[in-house]
């Protein structure tokens, strides 16, 4: 059999932790080759994904710009990726996700009429402006994807329901579980933990476009009346880059002495601050599936989730993102500890660590029907 050729497209911290194992698991097939192009729509995040995995990109379009547009965004990709996929002509596309680069990478494959492969395929809120523009990346996405990787059969539901072909819908799980299941360590250490020994240590991240501006601020606004009221609460918050969080951030929360603003974690330290923290609030989506893995209750800051298991498990609690509500549903998981207790299972909705490996045999069995 001669070898066939695919190409693996993504650009942002989130694509990156849950493409890598991926691409780890297509790379012990000597059947295939496996070439990585990156968008470069994230610069050190990305980079610290990449050097995690230990994991070099054949290709890196460097398209991010400081306080990029939706728009910019997609029409570097676009002329950029263009000629990427003329040179390496793969047999398929592999995207993952809502972001931009999926979006575009996607289209960039439809045009090109190379068949897309979609990881992460079928979540929905069918709120087109919640989570914005991702609602619209994956729908679209999925309006011209050849095999849709369904992480869980909620998603799978969906994409039946509309009118997706079953033969092209696998479930897999969340390839973010197969990361998971390498990060995590018993004898993990770091200051920032220390600092917070003997604390109730809340984990915070916040990013979303939709929460840009007044949303961010309430929630900040939460944080800090939660860390007045209770001494023994300890915040760490490693900030995403974008300059607009940043401001938002500092109108609010700087120098407080029990609130840590740190740089970005790589994933390894992530997941393991994770796993030492009391409670996490966010409004993060990759964070939502890895948590009711590690047991760890999460308020999630957003009027929408596309991810119903973790909330059906108990784990997660959507409580939207004005401020009394986020201080009220903090305070309660401060002071009721049945309800803690309610939040902490550990559940694996989103998958056994092995969803690589499945899309992987998919891929396989695809690729031998086609040629
Ligand atoms: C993007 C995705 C979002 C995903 C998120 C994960 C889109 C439209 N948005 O949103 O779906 O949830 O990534 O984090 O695809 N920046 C840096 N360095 C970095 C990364 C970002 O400086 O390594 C700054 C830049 O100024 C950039 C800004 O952050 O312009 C925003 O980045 P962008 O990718 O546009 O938006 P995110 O909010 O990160
Ligand atoms: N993450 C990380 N370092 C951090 C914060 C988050 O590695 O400082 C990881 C986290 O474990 C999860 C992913 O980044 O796997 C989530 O990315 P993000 O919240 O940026 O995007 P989303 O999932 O909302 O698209």
């Amino acid at each position: 059999m001669n070898k066939k050729k695919v190409l693996v497209v993504f650009g942002t911290r989130p694509e990156a932790i849950k493409m890598c194992p991926l691409v780890k698991e297509l790379r012990t097939k000597t059947s295939i080759q496996t070439v990585i192009c990156v968008t470069g729509q994230h610069r050190e995040m990305l980079a610290q994904v990449m050097d995690a995995f230990q994991l070099k990109a054949d290709y890196n379009l460097d398209i991010m710009k400081p306080r990029q547009t939706l728009s910019g965004i997609t029409v570097d990709i676009l002329t950029r990726i263009e000629k990427v996929v003329k040179i390496e002509n793969p047999d398929l596309i592999l995207v993952h996700g809502d972001t931009s680069t999926s979006f575009v990478a996607a289209l960039a494959g439809f045009y090109a009429r190379i068949p897309v492969g979609h990881v992460e395929a079928g979540l929905r809120t069918y709120n087109m402006q919640s989570p914005y523009p991702e609602e619209f990346n994956r729908q679209a996405v999925d309006l011209i994807t050849e095999m849709y990787f369904a992480p869980t059969e909620t998603a799978k539901d969906n994409l039946l329901r509309e009118g997706k072909r079953e033969e092209r819908i696998f479930v897999t799980g969340n390839t973010v579980i197969d990361a998971l299941k390498t990060t995590i360590r018993n004898d993990y250490k770091n200051e920032n933990l220390e600092w917070a020994d003997g604390s109730r240590l809340l984990l915070l991240t916040a990013h979303r476009r939709e929460n840009l501006g007044d949303p961010m601020r309430g929630m900040f606004q939460a944080i800090k009346r939660i860390v007045q009221e209770f001494e023994d609460v300890k915040v760490i918050y490693p900030i995403h880059k974008n300059p607009a969080v940043r401001e938002a951030a500092k109108g609010v929360i700087a120098d407080i002495e029990r609130i840590r603003m740190i740089e970005p974690l790589d994933v390894v330290d992530f997941h393991n601050f994770m796993s030492r923290s009391y409670l996490i609030l966010t409004d993060s989506g990759g964070v939502q599936e890895e948590a009711p893995s590690l047991g760890k209750p999460v308020l999630v800051m957003r009027d929408t989730t596309e991810r119903p298991e973790g909330v059906a498990a108990g784990t997660l609690k959507l409580v939207g993102t004005r401020e009394d509500d986020i201080f009220r549903e903090t305070r309660r998981l401060l002071t009721d500890e049945k309800e803690y207790q309610r939040m902490s299972k550990t559940e694996n909705p989103y998958g056994d660590g092995h969803a690589s490996e499945r899309i992987v045999q998919a891929i396989l069995e695809y690729l031998e029907e086609i040629f």
